[in-house]
């Protein structure tokens, strides 16, 4: 049986500010509770997963060599399969020079195995730590650390999380595509981090990855119709996705199926954002570019049309691909028009000893009120920045109500939005019954850092 920690570490919580912090024995023993609690459903299993920090050579084109770090020596680290109803059990050991944690992105686990450092101390190097929890929900998930995140995700640190549900569609093929950046020197190293324009604008680098290699080829026979799981792990980047300029089915969102396939032929993932299209049936042949269209995020450095990876279209094989066209029903949490119960400011402070902090509701690193579980949280998140925020809520999923008032295309659970400059975005979510320490942030790791992020409670 693991225990969470051998000791404490306290080096990596000096820009939280004035937290109260639970009790260690509080924290050990929700630990605890959690752990023993995580059972599979009946006629599902304990799947257990080994996963190690350490640092590697990584080579994301041939011939050139990385000082990086990844799980299980890779990156993006393994995937992680299963099916909604199993139990993931991580044994996870830090072979890094500095403390790290794992943070399971979108999953609805209990608090005290969210991975932050408000729930558990960090994870000192050479220690071992256990996560254990219940899969609820199918989708397309990640992990990621929790700690000293601008430095760790940019050198690898990072893994794709699948959980399958009893009634998916039928596609010719199934891929997971992890789009990531980094940003090297001259050496091929990765690049000294820091700088105000890093600060400001986030960090994004010009090497394009998709699943840890620069710009790879991928084939597809013609006539077939995959799914692709996408993830955008990238630090700041934001992923205007297009195939070629094809039209593609968008059928998941972060939080799953949506209701009914849309066709699209762009999808604007920003950072920490996931979407399970449907793409093809192409004619042999063809070669498109899976891209990134421009999106100008009101940064001081400005992107053109770069691209990820290239598709070429092989010979002809046939399809018993069955998207149906009514996926699941999502039932509505609240009317577009339900008033707040909450506002969430996302703002722009100067500084004068950091030039400028990135700040939520005036403050950095926020402590916002409590909320009550059972309790329809209906929030405005308001941009007052002139800069694009893509706002994630750890733990639970939310329905995006309104964007500026007006009520999306189609309704999805997610756990991150894009809030545009000067927007406001109303979400809707229902804590249900997982009482503990949560947060909110801006997902763009360097505003995180720079304090747009908040700590609240579920009581
Ligand atoms: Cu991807 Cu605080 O999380
Ligand atoms: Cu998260
Ligand atoms: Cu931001």
């Amino acid at each position: 049986m693991s225990t969470p920690h051998t000791h404490h570490d306290h080096t990596a919580h000096h820009h939280h500010g004035p937290v109260v912090h639970a009790p260690a024995a509080d924290a050990a023993s929700a630990y605890q509770r959690a752990f023993d609690a995580a059972q599979p459903d009946p006629g599902r299993r304990v799947v257990p997963i080994a996963l190690e920090a350490s640092e590697i050579d990584w080579t994301f084109a041939p011939g050139s060599t990385t000082r990086a770090w990844g799980y299980n020596g890779q990156i993006p680290g393994p995937m992680i399969e299963a099916r909604v109803g199993d139990v993931l059990e991580i044994r996870f050991t830090n072979r890094l020079t500095q403390p790290t944690n794992i943070h399971w992105h979108g999953l609805r686990v209990p608090a005290a195995m969210d991975g932050t450092e408000m729930v558990q101390r960090s994870i000192a190097p050479g220690e071992t730590f256990t996560y254990r929890f219940r899969l609820p929900d199918a989708g397309t998930f990640w992990y990621h650390p929790h700690s000293n995140e601008t430095v760790q995700l940019e050198m690898g640190l990072y893994g794709a999380l699948i959980v399958r549900g009893a009634d998916e569609p039928e596609l010719d093929a199934e891929r997971i595509l992890v789009l990531d950046d980094v940003k090297l020197d001259k050496h091929g190293q990765i690049a000294t981090f820091g700088g105000l324009i890093e600060r400001h604008d986030g960090r994004e680098g010009d090497v394009r990855l998709v699943n840890g290699k620069a710009e790879p080829v991928l084939t597809i026979p013609a006539g077939h119709v995959e799914r692709w799981r996408v993830v955008n792990a990238s630090s700041a980047r934001y992923v205007r996705l297009s195939i070629g300029g094809q039209p593609f089915r968008i059928l998941g969102t972060d939080g799953g199926l949506i209701e009914s396939p849309v066709t699209v032929t762009e999808v604007l993932l920003p950072t920490a954002d996931r979407v399970d299209i449907a793409v093809g049936p192409f004619t042999a042949g063809q070669e498109l570019a899976v891209e990134a269209l421009p999106y100008f995020r009101k940064t001081i450095r400005k992107r053109k049309t770069e691209r990820f990876a290239t598709l070429k279209v092989g010979a002809p094989q046939t399809s018993r691909a069955n998207i149906p066209p009514h996926l699941r029903a999502i039932a509505p949490l609240a009317a577009p028009s339900t008033t707040p119960t909450r506002t969430v400011k996302l703002g722009f402070k100067p500084s004068w000893r950091r030039a400028f902090d990135f700040v939520i509701n005036g403050e950095a690193h926020h402590q916002d009120k409590p909320v009550k579980a059972g309790e329809l949280q209906v929030w405005d998140i308001i941009n007052t920045t002139l800069m694009d925020h893509p706002f994630h809520l750890h733990g639970f999923f939310f329905q995006v109500l309104s964007v500026n008032g007006e009520a999306p295309a189609w309704r999805s659970w997610e756990d991150v939005v894009n809030v545009p400059p000067r927007a406001t975005v109303r979400i809707a979510w229902m804590p249900d019954d997982r009482p503990g320490s949560w947060m909110y942030h801006c997902h763009i790791l360097e505003h995180h850092a720079a304090g747009m992020m908040a700590h609240f409670d579920v009581v």
